[in-house]
């Protein structure tokens, strides 16, 4: 079988109210479009070929050249639209797997039924039915007495009847894709003003051709996404998908149903992740971890035996045995080597902690480089900015920094040198010195200091 898919994605989601291209609606951190695009490519039938229509320019950026797109200039009806997928395919393929932008949770072992019921039947055109309490607005399936479909009846233009039925139109269909080309231009217009796919069975059975079918029972893979009420039911499927995933990889999830991970997301085995804990884009998490509870990580790297507690990071790295939190704020470029530890109200941004440093209480390092084993004592800030330009901080291994010290950047702080508390440190700290005062001042050894000190009326708070 020579087949290739076709995915609409065209439409003009009036129904979301939204500025944004349904298909992009993000799915756990990813635009939902791309489940789709995955899943279709999962086949191993070449690149998908993807409708596209409104807001077309922002599909193609966020989708790439995973697909061969098609636009479709005027949102005429889902026939219309595979229709506009012609040019790209006829006489390339002799099957033709159509499926809709907005059912992400699909899953590829369904679209091989229908190639495999499309390739026995022997007819032209297969369909996927869905048993289901709720119709949820899909297109009934019509069949006779003797069980032969004789149409897809959208929902708003069933009889009471026809709304009773509980076979539903999944809105996935496989065709013999010469069959497909010749009949896609004979489709009625709808009292809607649309040529609708589903008016393609009618065509059939009115030539005697037979339809088949493959009927399922999984609601959650059928979920079509119209409303951001259905569109919060498939990101609590897809969670649900996510979670039991992770689950029987090895991690505990104390309370799944309050664990957000992103599908983009990695954690190592053994990890233990508590409740109200959001992992989110490139997240990538170690071996033997306790994250949470109520922790926001977004493309952060974990190492192995970590603890995060009650705290925010942001595209940060922290390699293995940090220990954060609560309350600790990771920014851009925070990495944190490792046994680092980092108590609570502490602020990290584009700086190094090296090996073992401390940073127990409330202090804030930007722009800064801070070697191994450095006690960064309560309140300590590097004044990076200074209102114009960013300026860098280092300071060397061993050095212990007083509580409060305003580290007034560019500066260095030499090896094993000390800053007495509540320090204002404008000018470079000689290595295994003692600084302290406002502006501090290096403290000299007991003979120079009477007359320095002294006049200053300085206090040391080493
Ligand atoms: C459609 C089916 C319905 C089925 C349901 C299952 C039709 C007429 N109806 O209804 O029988 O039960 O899906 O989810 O097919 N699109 C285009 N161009 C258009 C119109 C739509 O590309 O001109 C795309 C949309 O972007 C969307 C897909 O086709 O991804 C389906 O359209 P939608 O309006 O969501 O159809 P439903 O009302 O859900
Ligand atoms: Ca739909």
């Amino acid at each position: 079988m020579n087949l290739a898919v076709v995915i609409l994605a065209a439409g003009e989601s009036t129904r979301m109210k939204s500025e944004l291209p349904k298909v992009l609606h993000p799915l756990a951190g990813r635009p939902m479009i791309s489940y789709s695009v995955e899943t279709a490519a999962q086949l191993g039938a070449g690149k998908p070929v993807l409708v596209v229509g409104h807001g077309l320019e922002q599909v193609r950026e966020a989708v790439g050249d995973a697909v061969e797109y098609a636009v479709q200039e005027e949102r005429l009806g889902t026939g219309h639209a595979v229709l506009q997928a012609r040019p790209l395919l006829e006489g390339r393929c002799d099957t033709v797997l159509v499926c809709y932008g907005d059912m992400p949770l699909l899953a590829v072992e369904t679209l091989r039924q229908l190639t495999v019921q499309q390739a026995a039947s022997g007819s032209p055109v297969t369909i996927l039915t869905l048993l289901a309490r709720d119709p949820r607005g899909f297109g009934r399936v019509v069949r006779d007495a003797e069980g032969r479909v004789l149409a897809v009846v959208e929902e708003a233009d069933c009889t009471a009847e026809q709304l009773a039925i509980a076979e539903l139109n999944a809105g996935v269909y496989c065709f013999e894709a010469s069959w497909l080309w010749e009949h896609l231009p004979r489709l009625p217009l709808s009292r809607k003003g649309e040529y609708y796919l589903t008016d393609i069975v009618g065509l059939a059975v009115a030539e005697g051709v037979e339809v088949a079918t493959v009927t399922t029972d999984d609601e959650t893979q059928c979920l079509g996404i119209n409303t951001r009420v259905h569109l919060a039911e498939a990101e609590r499927a897809m969670r649900q998908r996510i979670n039991r995933r992770w689950m029987l990889e090895g991690v505990t999830l104390v309370d799944p149903e309050t664990t957000y991970i992103d599908a983009t997301v990695e954690i190592g085995p053994d990890t233990v992740i508590y409740p109200n804990t959001h992992l989110r884009g490139q997240t990538c998490i170690g071996r033997q971890c306790r994250i949470g509870p109520n922790c926001v990580l977004v493309d952060t790297v974990v190492g192995d035996r970590c603890q995060i507690l009650l705290s925010v990071a942001e595209q940060a790295r922290l390699e293995e045995e940090v220990d954060i939190g609560p309350f600790a704020h990771l920014r851009q470029g925070a990495h944190l080597a490792r046994g680092v530890h980092m108590g609570n109200f502490g602020e990290v941004k584009n700086s190094y902690l090296g090996p073992g440093v401390k940073m127990g209480h409330f202090s804030y390092v930007g722009d800064a480089t801070v070697g191994a084993e450095v006690n960064i004592g309560a309140g300590t800030i590097t004044c990076n900015y200074d209102g114009v330009r960013k300026q860098r901080t280092v300071i060397e291994e061993g050095a212990f920094i007083g509580s409060d010290t305003m580290l007034v950047a560019p500066v260095r702080v030499g090896a094993g040198a000390k800053t007495g508390a509540g320090s204002v440190v404008t000018h470079d700290v000689p290595p295994g010195s003692l600084v302290y005062g406002v502006p501090a001042r290096v403290k000299r050894k007991k003979e120079e200091t009477s007359s320095e000190a002294g006049a200053g009326g300085e206090t040391e708070h080493g």
